[in-house]
């Protein structure tokens, strides 16, 4: 039963966020929030303020007064935590506030700049003609999910963690279970404490005397755990971090980045193989319209702040919703328009402030590669499926299809 004084208040994150899985949210239930910040009803009956604007999801997202830490009472959760949860999260710094947080991320700084990622980029063009010759062996018609989208980012970032890639049916279950907002709490615990059981013994080989390893874990263990900086449970944490963040993301949007290019614009497709120079322009464009952090990203406020004239008191939730920022008509003209040749880089589609993706220039590289080869290689991709067949992940944290049958 829904307490009476919440019933009148809309629900977010809607039920029906999958409908069209290229429009993150229906024009028809844009409207349902009136205000630019408008309190909602979450599905464990909390309320917290939608922030809906561009310049307003920056200020909340940048803001000190709020904190990303859902282990403070009153903080804005999508869905019932996990029995445990709470003492099982050394090293998740995607949840830490301040010091704690700037402490693990610095560690990983380095590893994700841009110039680290460019020496990767032969790893990661190798791991596309890989994918795509097993898309090539498995079809006319194939699941371009399972064969290319999926196991892509995954393969890379084992590559770069040190995580065996055989593993993969262990890893991507759980990480689904834990971005899935509908998967019973208990489930959830028992994958949390799976995965974290079988990163823990992979990191403590990578502690283990003697190992020269030159991958990111193993590096970590050796400069950071045997100096004392970092304890093993953290180092756990980030790695269980890294893997899901790294591989689920950039999965679900090389494959709603195919169905969008195949479907309504197939010359820009085409048009990838000849002119890879406008793939960049192309990649932010499909990252701002496709805005698969779909759910929003949940904040707790510390202080009374005032964010689009509404004032979120000390204690009170709020949730900065990218994929209405990233339809901003201040920001971006005719913003329902997918315009392959737009300069949308402003979008918010990696968060902002402090936790803004650390994965960006991997991300963006693996999609820009990805979509070119793919063109390049499947000059007569077409989809296999109508759109309303597809299986979407309409209660995933990061949105996705489950599958994309393609022919060529
Ligand atoms: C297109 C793909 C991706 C998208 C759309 C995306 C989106 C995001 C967003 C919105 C946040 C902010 C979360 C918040 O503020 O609460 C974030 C944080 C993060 N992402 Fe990504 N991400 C992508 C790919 C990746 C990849 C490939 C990695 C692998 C290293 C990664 C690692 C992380 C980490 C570690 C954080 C936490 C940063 C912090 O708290 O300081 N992401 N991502």
């Amino acid at each position: 039963m829904i307490p009476a004084a919440l019933t009148d208040l809309p629900l977010w994150p809607p039920t029906n966020l999958g409908r069209d899985p290229l429009v993150p949210l229906d024009p028809g239930e844009r409207d349902r929030f009136d205000a630019p910040v408008t309190k909602v009803r979450l599905p464990t009956d909390a309320t917290a303020w939608l922030v809906t604007r561009h310049a307003d999801v920056r200020q909340l997202l940048r803001h000190p007064g709020f904190s990303a830490d859902l282990s403070r009472p009153g903080f804005p959760l999508l869905r019932a935590l996990p029995p445990g949860a709470l003492s099982d999260r050394r090293g998740g710094f995607i949840r830490m506030d301040g010091m704690e947080h700037s402490r693990l991320r610095r560690m990983l700084t380095a590893e994700f700049m841009l110039k680290s990622i460019r020496r990767i980029e032969p790893l990661i063009r190798q791991t596309v003609d890989r994918t795509l010759d097993d898309l090539r062996d498995a079809g006319p018609p194939a699941d371009l999910v399972a064969t290319f989208a999926l196991p892509l980012p995954s393969m890379v970032i084992c590559h770069l963690l040190g995580v065996p890639y055989a593993d993969h049916d262990f890893f991507q279950l759980r990480s689904r279970t834990l971005l899935d907002r509908d998967a019973a709490p208990e489930l959830v615990r028992e994958h949390v404490a799976q995965l974290r059981d079988y990163l823990h013994r992979l990191v403590e080989a990578k502690c283990a005397a003697g190992d020269r390893a030159d991958d990111l874990l193993s590096r970590l263990a050796r400069d950071r755990v045997d100096t004392g900086e970092l304890a093993v449970d953290e180092l756990v944490g980030m790695a269980m971090l890294l893997l899901i963040a790294g591989h689920e993301t950039t999965a679900n949007m090389i494959g709603l980045s195919t169905l969008l290019l195949l479907r309504d614009v197939p010359g820009r497709y085409a048009a990838l193989r000849d002119d890879p120079d406008q793939a960049d322009t192309l990649v932010e464009e499909l990252l701002r319209y496709l805005s698969i952090v779909r759910t929003g990203l949940p904040r707790l406020a510390l202080e009374d702040v005032e964010i689009g004239g509404q004032l979120i008191r000390a204690g009170e939730g709020a949730i900065a919703v990218l994929s209405t920022a990233n339809r901003d008509p201040v920001v971006f003209d005719g913003p329902d328009e997918f315009d392959p040749y737009r300069q949308a880089h402003q979008h918010v589609a990696f968060g902002f402030g402090v936790h803004q993706c650390i994965g960006q220039p991997l991300a963006r590289a693996e999609l820009r590669i990805a979509l070119v080869e793919l063109a390049r290689r499947f000059p007569d991709l077409r989809l296999a499926a109508p759109t309303g067949q597809l299986p979407t992940r309409d209660n995933s944290i990061v949105f996705g299809l489950d599958a994309l049958p393609v022919t060529w």
